[in-house]
């Protein structure tokens, strides 16, 4: 993938299929590192469906298959010299939390890319699971939470197209002011 933002997207829709009502995104960057973690609390993993979806080449042919979305993360954060971890409980407090890492000064490193179409698109297709995404660069930070924004919308739905367009708007806005860091 060109962009990690579609990676990231690949990611959240897993959150989505899983039944998440709760999708935290938290994307944190140094001058060195690039690291986001994707929270939630869908139905989680079985420890073996875990450990064929970390190494989804090494599956029998009795096995079901497996998709390509952590995979293609996985390979995408390795090529830099990073990796990617999963913790995910089927129990009462079940849930899956994502995490991956890469070396922004490695050659293979591929760029975030359009971040706010991503968050945008989670929100446009599931307006009423509450997405929180925050991501901090140094000294700056973006965030959005729609479960405060349902407060203030008082009823009116995240999907209305003037909701979806003034929260790419915000968002965008929210970029500018934190490259002038
Ligand atoms: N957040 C999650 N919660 C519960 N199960 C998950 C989660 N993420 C992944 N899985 C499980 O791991 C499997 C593999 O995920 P992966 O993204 O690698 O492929 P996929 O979603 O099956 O297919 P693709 O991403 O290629 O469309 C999923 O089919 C699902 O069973
Ligand atoms: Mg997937």
């Amino acid at each position: 993938m060109k962009e990690l933002s579609l990676n990231i997207l690949d990611i959240v829709q897993n959150s989505v299929k899983a039944g998440a009502t709760r999708i935290e995104i938290c994307l944190e960057e140094t001058d060195e590192r690039f690291s986001f973690w994707v929270r939630d609390n869908g139905c989680g993993m079985s420890e073996e469906l875990l450990s064929r979806v970390k190494d989804p080449f090494a599956t029998t042919r009795t096995t079901r298959n497996v998709g390509l979305g952590i995979p293609l993360l996985t390979l995408a954060a390795e090529q830099t010299g990073g990796g990617v971890s999963i913790e995910s409980s089927t129990g009462e407090d079940h849930g899956t939390l994502i995490r991956a890492d890469f070396n922004k000064r490695h050659i293979d490193f591929t760029p975030l890319g359009d971040i706010v179409s991503t968050v945008t698109t989670v929100i446009q297709g599931n307006p009423d699971t509450d997405v929180i995404f925050s991501h901090s660069a140094g000294e700056g930070r973006v965030e959005l939470s729609t479960p405060e924004l349902r407060e203030v919308l008082d009823g009116v739905s995240l999907s209305e197209p003037e909701v979806l367009a003034w929260i790419e708007e915000n968002l965008r806005g929210q970029y500018d002011q934190m490259r002038m860091f």
